[in-house]
């Protein structure tokens, strides 16, 4: 089965996790795509495509909604997986990957993983800093990564 892992990642963790998926697949049967330096995917060459994005002040990063958005026919037809990163829990982790990704992407997706996420305050710009120092009352490097939701999206991509 041919794989694509296509993502957005402002700091790397999204990037990282989607590496992390790529090398338990099968490695040589899965392609990443980073929709950041990529323009075009032949998505009809893949049989399961994955779509990973982070939050960033409440949404996904805009390039990759409208890649959903302009591909969603061609989503349709394929097995998909879906992949969120953020640090909020519970009930706006939920909202937030509810409203990440389209309802009828969701429902035919056959596995929706909430990966947890990082702070990588050297990685992030003044703003940024000021901005999660005011929203998460954090200022230092913090990874919460949930491995465990990682496993088993992975399972549920190979069931
Ligand atoms: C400026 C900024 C705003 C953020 N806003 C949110 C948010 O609204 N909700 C949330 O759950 N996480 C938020 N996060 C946490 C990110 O989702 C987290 O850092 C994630 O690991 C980033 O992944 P990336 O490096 O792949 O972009 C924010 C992080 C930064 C730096």
């Amino acid at each position: 089965m041919n794989t694509a892992i296509i993502y957005m990642s402002k700091h790397g963790t999204t990037e990282k996790i989607a590496e992390l998926i790529k090398s338990k697949l099968k490695p040589d049967k899965t392609q990443i795509f980073n929709l950041k330096k990529i323009r075009s995917i032949e998505l009809e060459n893949y049989d399961i495509i994955i779509i990973g994005g982070s939050i960033h002040v409440g949404s996904i990063p805009k390039k990759l909604r409208l890649f959903i958005a302009n591909n969603i026919t061609i989503l349709l037809k394929n097995k998909i997986a879906l992949f969120l990163v953020c640090m909020q829990k519970d009930e706006i982790r939920e909202e937030q990957f509810n409203n990440a990704y389209p309802a009828e992407l969701r429902e035919v997706s056959v596995a929706n993983g909430l990966m947890g996420g990082e702070f990588c305050f050297d990685r992030m710009n003044f703003l940024e800093r000021v901005i999660v120092k005011k929203i998460a009352g954090k200022s230092s490097n913090i990874s919460e990564i949930d491995y465990d939701a990682i496993e088993d999206f992975i399972k549920r991509l190979r069931s």
